[in-house]
């Protein structure tokens, strides 16, 4: 008996330590980074190569590789134990690695080396810049450009060369868990930022990879939601933004986990292969969206989705089994195979244009992007009696409130979250603005009467309030459709109602109360408006955030932002939204044009942001001249401080033959002008902006007839100035 039981403990033992082993093992490969070369150096093809050898490479590569090659190319590397890597590194690190797909040694063809975005690259302490839809604000493609080249130094630093932070889903719907990951609500302004973002990027050899391709813009249902809607809504709403990333030569695209009328977008043939190849004659490739993208990798081969991400499911031997039984022709896994080295071979025959080192990674330079960022997108949406800029001379006593002034609130903690270095809340970027000079007092206004007497003897009062991750970010469920964490679509529009009453308690005892309000967009903010002289947008404004926010606040920075979304006065206004929703209907109007549809006045209009300074628009002209639109303005700056202005143009219709929006954006500038200072705005648009889909002929039509161009500050029609133009017979 005492022999049978020491037996016993004895196997038991050593199955426990062989456990802790497989375990320790798993733990040890999850951690492990194979830190595979992807920089174009480390790779024998000649750099310099033109578009035609290329091709010509990589057809060449095709004719040699094995089915079993080609199909290799076709999904992320690492096969069982990949998973097990991913499953450690999401499940208890909360982090990815680097995931690679498609290395081929024999062939010295590099991998994709994914990092996710767009607030930097997830796969490191990186610069954490304010999300996208803070970008978006800034309404400055120069400046996304240089936040794309230090994401894309940053991703190479690391050994990234494929960077899935290009989200350009149109925000359709302010209550999207993920809104704040794209740059707005409209196809133009989204379409400019991504190429910006993209340009920067692929200037460091890094392909980048817009997404989710298309009409994603409902969080917790993505997985199975049927999006239905027009031809004519998706090419004029839905998809000139992902048009305009093809045509500036972005290498990649991420299918969506929904479907698109009736088919997931991953085996969506009219999407991925009428619509973005033989249409738009995109030469990249396209990956799906992780795990959930690709539901049967016969239909989407034959679809034209060219890898399946993060590791084969329905690809791999699947596929080769496919091809082997006739399901899916070898000349269409040519075609993806082609597509992917093809791109790859592109990005690993340019010479780089610096070398990079670990040390670019959040350096001085980037930290400093990042504060400029967030100083440029932050949007002042109310400033009565001049409450802002505070004078640090008078302010001796200043109280920051709030459960979010002292929290490190960088946004989502799905798939866009990484940890930087450091983060300035609001509470230290403003201690580090006044140092000694000004008493703070501080209180994260659980306790309102705590908060209340603060305030009362403060000479003005900050409240950051706001949403964080619990409230909106990337919905992630189990196999069983259960969520695991915290995020998915807004519950509310508006703030949590014990901040609401938090902000009236306050506003009460003091009358230069200063909301700063955190989200990833609209927040209805109705209840208590009225009751502050002051609201500034803050956005989740990155690493940089809180200094920016006191430079913004005592002056040092005239705020320029400008709303990349409208913001309603009631929910009502809104298109319908059901965050569980299987089927949803999209229609043609949205956002601005929806209001301008409907002739309702919003809280705040698409295009909207005060300054410290005031601006003024004349002397408007505009000519056609070689099937451009010419159009000048003046704009003057009518205060006493140097600021900087968002010249918008719209184009309106007069009398359509076919009904159209009352306007839609077309170009926008950025002007700094000194106090007193005129300048001259030159903005420009092409005939062809004016045209609309015809789904009768599958064409975009331009109608002869009188277009009115106007041009303002934001989409208000009441500070919009016109003139209208005349288009005789212009052919497409
Ligand atoms: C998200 C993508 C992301 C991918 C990898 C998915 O759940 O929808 O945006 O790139 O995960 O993290």
């Amino acid at each position: 008996m005492k022999k049978a039981a020491f037996v016993f403990f004895k196997i038991t033992g050593i199955l426990f330590g062989l456990l802790i082993l497989i375990i320790a093992f798993a733990f040890l490969y999850a951690l492990y980074n194979p830190d595979y070369d992807i920089s174009p150096g480390a790779y024998h093809w000649e750099k310099g190569m033109s578009e035609k050898e290329i091709e010509d490479t990589a057809r060449n590569l095709v004719s040699r590789m094995t089915l079993e090659e080609k199909v290799d190319q076709m999904d992320g590397d690492g096969g069982i134990l990949g998973w097990v890597r991913l499953g450690i590194r999401f499940g208890i690190l909360k982090r990815f690695n680097i995931q690679y797909a498609g290395r081929n040694t024999r062939l010295d063809i590099p991998p994709i080396a994914f990092s996710d975005g767009p607030r930097g690259i997830t796969v490191g302490h990186s610069t954490c810049f304010p999300v996208a839809m803070a970008r978006g604000a800034t309404w400055d493609t120069d400046l996304e450009r240089r936040v794309g080249n230090a994401i894309g130094q940053e991703a190479r630093a690391l050994g990234v060369n494929y960077f899935g932070g290009v989200c350009i889903n149109l925000l359709r719907h302010p209550a999207w868990g993920r809104a704040q990951e794209t740059y707005g609500e409209d196809p133009w302004l989204l379409g400019r930022m991504a190429v910006a973002l993209t340009s920067g990027v692929q200037k460091n050899n890094v392909m980048a990879c817009a997404k989710h391709y298309a009409l994603n813009s409902i969080e917790n249902s993505r997985l199975f939601v049927d999006v239905l809607v027009d031809e004519r809504t998706l090419r004029e709403v839905y998809l000139p933004h992902f048009k305009m990333f093809v045509d500036a030569g972005g290498a990649s695209i991420m299918s969506a986990y929904n479907k698109v009328n009736g088919e997931h977008c991953g085996h969506n043939y009219h999407l991925l292969t009428e619509i973005l190849r033989e249409d738009w004659g995109f030469k990249g490739f396209v990956t799906s969206d992780w795990i959930e993208g690709i539901r049967n990798g016969v239909k989407a081969a034959n679809a034209g989705m060219d890898v399946e991400m993060p590791l084969s499911m329905h690809y791999g031997k699947n596929l080769i089994e496919a091809v082997k039984n006739g399901k899916v022709k070898e000349t269409q896994i040519d075609k993806m195979a082609q597509r992917i080295i093809r791109t790859k071979l592109k990005f690993v025959t340019r010479k780089d244009p610096i070398t990079y080192t670990p040390d670019m990674v959040a350096n001085e330079k980037h930290r400093l992007l990042a504060r400029e960022v967030a100083e440029k997108s932050m949007v002042l949406l109310k400033n009565e009696r001049t409450v802002l800029p505070l004078d640090p001379g008078k302010i001796k006593k200043l109280a920051v409130i709030g459960r979010l002034a002292a929290v490190g609130n960088t946004g989502d903690h799905g798939s866009s979250y990484f940890k930087p270095p450091y983060v300035i809340t609001p509470l230290k970027g403003i201690r580090n603005y006044v140092g000694k000079n000004t008493d703070i007092l501080y209180s994260d206004g659980q306790n309102v009467n705590e908060a209340k007497n603060m305030a009362s003897q403060a000479d003005a009062v900050i409240i950051i309030a706001g949403l964080d991750y619990h409230d909106e970010g990337e919905y992630i469920t189990s196999g069983k459709g259960k969520q695991i964490g915290t995020g998915g679509d807004r519950k509310s529009l508006t703030l949590h109602p014990e901040d609401e009453v938090l902000i009236q308690a306050i506003a009460s005892v003091n009358d230069r109360c200063i909301v700063g309000l955190m989200g990833g967009s609209a927040i209805i903010m109705e209840k208590w408006k009225k009751d502050v002289p002051a609201i500034l947008m803050v956005w989740y404004p990155g690493m940089e955030g809180g200094n920016a926010l006191a430079r913004i606040l005592f002056g040092d920075i005239n705020p320029s932002g400008k709303l990349p979304f409208t913001i309603p006065v009631s929910e009502k206004q809104l298109p319908f939204f059901d965050p569980a929703a299987k089927t949803i209907e999209y229609g043609y109007y949205q956002g601005y044009t929806l209001f301008d549809h409907k002739n309702e006045t919003p809280a705040f209009p698409f295009g909207f942001g005060l300054s410290y300074t005031a601006f003024q628009y004349d002397s408007l002209t505009t000519k056609i001249s070689d099937g451009n639109i010419i159009t000048l303005v003046n704009v003057t700056n009518t205060g006493d401080r140097a600021g900087t202005e968002t010249v918008q143009l719209y184009i309106g219709f007069e009398d359509p033959p076919v009904e159209r929006p009352g306007k839609l954006l077309r170009d926008f500038r950025k002007v700094r002008l000194e106090p007193g200072e005129t300048k001259k705005i030159r903005l420009t648009l092409v005939v062809k902006d004016l045209a609309r889909y015809d789904t009768g002929t599958g064409q975009w039509v331009i109608d002869p007839g009188e277009y009115r161009i106007l041009v303002g500050p934001s989409s208000d029609n009441d500070k919009l100035i016109s003139k209208t133009i005349s288009i005789e017979n212009e052919s497409n």
